[in-house]
């Protein structure tokens, strides 16, 4: 089955999105005509993962351009600084959010009249959508360094076309084994709480025909230790100057799993997933979300009623657990200072 996870239908002016809450009973496409409504699919993860939130906020900018009453430049300017508001206060880890809106902003700013501003809006949120699938191919092309010829993968959460606008970065990287001939198999974790793992990543990897297991979070270090595995590969929501790499809650405990059975641990992280603006992992913020997504399971209680919760969606993985980040220039090794520092002057200068 092939599917698209985000689209921008321009002469209906809506946004397609896969509801990806309704998954995988019912494949589901939500189309969004305003900001709004893209702003609260993105905080209920109606649409999740770092790539494809960002997309979606820029043509949330290019939806609220295209509804606004506005009879200024400087008018419409006002109306699509709210919405960046909003959007920038929906989901603070994921640094492609904010990447994509700073990107929105430049376009925005250099715009002459409201006609030229709504035009490159458009053009600049299909860029960065274009520029999303290049990515993820150069990463899978880059990561096919390291994966060898019989691999057996861990993953953690959901990374593939669903998080992203297609193929995706660590799902796509074994999804790019399996189909040019790797022997593959892949143990995913399912993700607590929100099982983006067995809900996601092996509804994905079933219709890719990539043989896999479901495994319980907490089973990863037994696993690897009783059936051996040859590396992990994880995604991002915001990968610092130093190479800490915040992620899905459970990437740190999987990263210390790997460290202490000798298996290799890479990142796969898009350079608009790199935030040199953030020195280490203690300065990114980390989501807290509801406490009903612990103590309940699919508006089941599992919990005990009153039970106190905590509930962190990310962590961030210490740089020195990271065997390398797989980018779409190539992979950094460590030491991450230099080798990001290098990645990022490369993209720069061109
Ligand atoms: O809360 P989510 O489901 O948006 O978290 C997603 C992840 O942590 C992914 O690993 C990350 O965004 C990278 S997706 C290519």
């Amino acid at each position: 089955m092939a599917f698209r996870s985000i689209e921008w239908i321009e002469d209906k002016g809506v946004l397609r999105l896969i509801d990806q809450t309704r998954l995988p009973d019912t494949l589901v496409y939500l189309d969004l005509t305003d900001e709004h409504a893209i702003c609260d699919a993105i905080r209920d993860m109606k649409v999740r993962g770092a790539p494809a939130i960002g997309v979606a906020a820029a043509y949330a900018i290019v939806a609220a351009a295209k509804r606004s009453k506005a009879e200024s430049l400087k008018d419409l300017r006002e109306d699509l600084r709210a919405a960046d508001n909003s959007l920038r206060a929906s989901r603070p880890t994921a640094v492609n959010l904010f990447w994509a809106l700073d990107r929105m902003a430049r376009v925005i700013g250099a715009a002459t009249s409201m006609k030229s501003l709504r035009t490159s809006v458009l053009a600049e949120a299909r860029a960065i959508e274009a520029e999303d699938v290049a990515v993820n191919q150069a990463i899978s092309r880059y990561a096919m360094e390291v994966v060898p010829q019989r691999a057996t993968f861990f993953h953690h959460c959901n990374t593939g076309s669903l998080a992203t606008v297609d193929l995706g970065t660590a799902l796509g990287v074994i999804r790019t084994a399996h189909e040019s001939g790797h022997e593959v198999f892949a143990y995913l974790d399912e993700t607590r709480p929100r099982l983006q793992g067995a809900k996601l990543s092996a509804w994905e990897l079933m219709q890719y025909g990539v043989p896999h297991a479901v495994i319980v979070d907490g089973a990863a270090p037994h696993i690897m230790r009783t059936k051996g595995a040859d590396l992990c590969v994880v995604g991002c929501d915001r990968v610092a100057a130093n190479g800490d790499t915040a992620n899905k809650i459970g990437t740190y405990a999987l990263a210390l799993a790997a460290k202490d059975n000798g298996v290799p641990f890479y990142v796969c992280a898009p350079t608009s997933t790199i935030d040199m603006t953030t020195q280490t992992g203690e300065c990114i913020e980390i989501e807290t979300r509801d406490e009903g997504e612990i103590t309940h399971i699919n508006a089941v209680r599992v919990a005990a009623k009153g039970a106190g919760v905590y509930n962190p969606a990310f962590d961030v993985t210490p740089a020195r657990l990271i065997s390398g980040i797989i980018t779409e220039f190539g992979i950094a090794k460590p030491p991450f200072e230099d080798s990001l520092m290098r990645i990022m002057k490369d993209k720069h200068d061109g």
